[in-house]
């Protein structure tokens, strides 16, 4: 595999991609499919059991009418499930009521946050602010609930074995219609308060001239726990956070909204979010107690960039590490511009940083750790919010410049080392989660799983690879019948679920 994999580099030099492979990954998936995987390479280890759920827009048109950007589609649930050296395969959308209107009409009857206006220009959107909440970020297995998740609206809840949509997740009455409820909870092993039990923490963000960042901690059971809110001078677009024992750590990305051309109905929310190059990033620190006081929430600052996603944080002492990706600047969603003519050599590659935090002077000090363009990173789920040594990250084939994601690359941070596997020139691959053996004692002691979008022919396959060793290759290669469109993120849970099929 190595060999072939040196072979590769050789035949596809110097671009390892074409942007015509890599568009064909963005074509819609309107079926629904439900089957075992038959057409498989190697083998599934048989200690691998449970289920994969993955998350991302699965329309990127309605009825031949295109959306404007992958993050105004609907949200389509994958499921893989892992069963005695089997695999099960399952897709299903979730029936949020934008998707079922839409899909009856057969047009779009909806603005979207990053650009999708309804036909007939501005007049058509002026004044409408009835976004489509489409679930389409991630999914989570938790509390014995399975829920799609979009950062905007009220969750979902799915029926983990038939994946039918089943209603609108309020928690008791916690959350309120049309609630956000972020797409990115961080699950704590071991919370201190819950003596020691595992337990789920979430934010929502209400952003305005000042912004409100509330956070939720939910019990294994899926009660809300803790609930705490906190206001912020400024515009936050905030996509996801860190937690430690003690803190919940945002990046308030230093950028402007302006609401005008969105009233007018001439611009889509996310075209109106304005990169500030001149401005601090800010970083703030929320104690993790519904007791604290406004005092107590310490905001520090760091140089101009943006984060989508971090990795992980952990204290040291009056310290907190965090390592996040990175951009140069936030790239501009364009009204008139298509998604798929992206010039990837123009923008910025997300690079991996590490920030210590002072928490006594307040000072930030920030290193680059990985400059190779990479994104979507997974770390064993023992070590959230722990110091911890290895990650898993989606990344470009070439080590230099911004190139689409194909290749997984296994960053050890305590030797320095680097493990890529690849699957260029045909391949582009989505995010990786790294699944832990049975029974492991070793950090990397398990299997990172992903999906393979394969162009030569226009499929999906499900990618095993042992974590602790890239070098032997896939150990399996499970071949879907169809493709499934560039996803966003997704959650492995040791339950089986196989519907009746
Ligand atoms: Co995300």
């Amino acid at each position: 595999m190595t060999q072939s994999f040196k072979l590769q580099e050789s035949q596809i030099s110097p671009k390892s991609y074409t942007r015509g492979d890599w568009q064909r990954g963005y074509e819609s998936l309107p079926q629904e499919f439900d089957y075992w995987i038959d057409d498989i390479e190697g083998q599934i280890p048989p200690e691998l059991q449970g289920t994969l759920f993955r998350n991302g827009p699965g329309l990127l048109d309605i009825n031949g009418q295109s959306i404007h950007h992958p993050f105004d589609g609907d949200g389509m649930i994958s499921r893989i499930t892992f069963i005695n050296g089997r695999a099960h395969f399952r897709n299903c959308f979730v029936q949020t009521e934008g998707y079922l209107a839409e899909q009856k009409a057969g047009k779009i009857l909806y603005r979207g946050v990053f650009g999708t206006q309804k036909p007939g220009g501005w007049l058509a959107n002026i004044f409408d602010f009835k976004f489509k909440s489409i679930a389409n970020t991630n999914v989570i297995y938790w509390g014995d609930k399975l829920l799609a998740l979009w950062e905007a609206a009220e969750p979902y809840r799915l029926d983990p074995y038939t994946l039918e949509t089943l209603a609108k997740e309020y928690f008791d009455g916690v959350l309120s219609p049309g609630d956000g409820f972020g797409a990115h909870p961080r699950l704590d092993p071991s919370c201190e308060q819950d003596g020691g039990a595992p337990c789920l923490v979430n934010f929502s963000i209400k952003p305005g001239l000042s912004t409100t960042i509330t956070i939720f901690e939910l019990n294994p059971t899926g009660q809300v726990v803790r609930k705490y809110a906190h206001i912020f001078p400024g515009f936050c677009f905030i996509h996801d956070f860190v937690i430690t024992s003690n803190y919940c750590i945002f990046f308030q990305n230093p950028v402007t909204f302006n609401p005008i051309p969105v009233a007018l109905g001439i611009r889509a929310a996310g075209e109106c979010i304005k990169f500030q190059t001149n401005q601090p990033t800010r970083i703030i620190v929320i104690p993790r107690t519904p007791k604290t006081e406004p005092t107590q929430v310490k905001i520090l600052e760091t140089e101009s960039g943006f984060v989508f996603h971090h990795i992980n944080a952990y204290e040291v002492k009056d310290e907190v590490v965090i390592d996040s990706i990175c951009y140069q600047s936030l790239p501009q969603v364009e009204p008139e511009s298509d998604f798929r003519q992206v010039d990837f050599e123009a923008g910025s590659p997300g690079q991996l940083w590490r920030f210590n935090l002072n928490l006594q002077d307040g000072v930030v000090q920030r290193k680059l750790i990985e400059s190779r363009c990479c994104e979507f990173p997974s770390i064993h789920p023992a070590n959230v919010g722990r110091s911890y040594r290895y990650m898993y990250i989606g990344a470009a084939h070439a080590e230099t410049g911004n190139a689409p994601l194909q290749a997984l690359l296994k960053i050890d941070l305590e030797s320095g080392t680097r493990q890529l596997w690849s699957a260029a020139p045909g391949g582009f691959i989505g995010e990786p989660i790294f699944v832990s053996r049975p029974g492991s004692v070793t950090e990397d002691d398990g299997w990172v799983l992903a999906l393979v979008y394969d162009a030569t022919h226009h499929r999906s396959d499900v990618v095993i690879l042992d974590a602790s060793d890239f070098s032997q290759g896939a150990i399996a290669r499970l071949h879907l019948k169809h493709h499934i469109p560039y996803g966003l993120h997704g959650n492995f849970t040791s339950e089986v679920f196989v519907g009746n099929s």
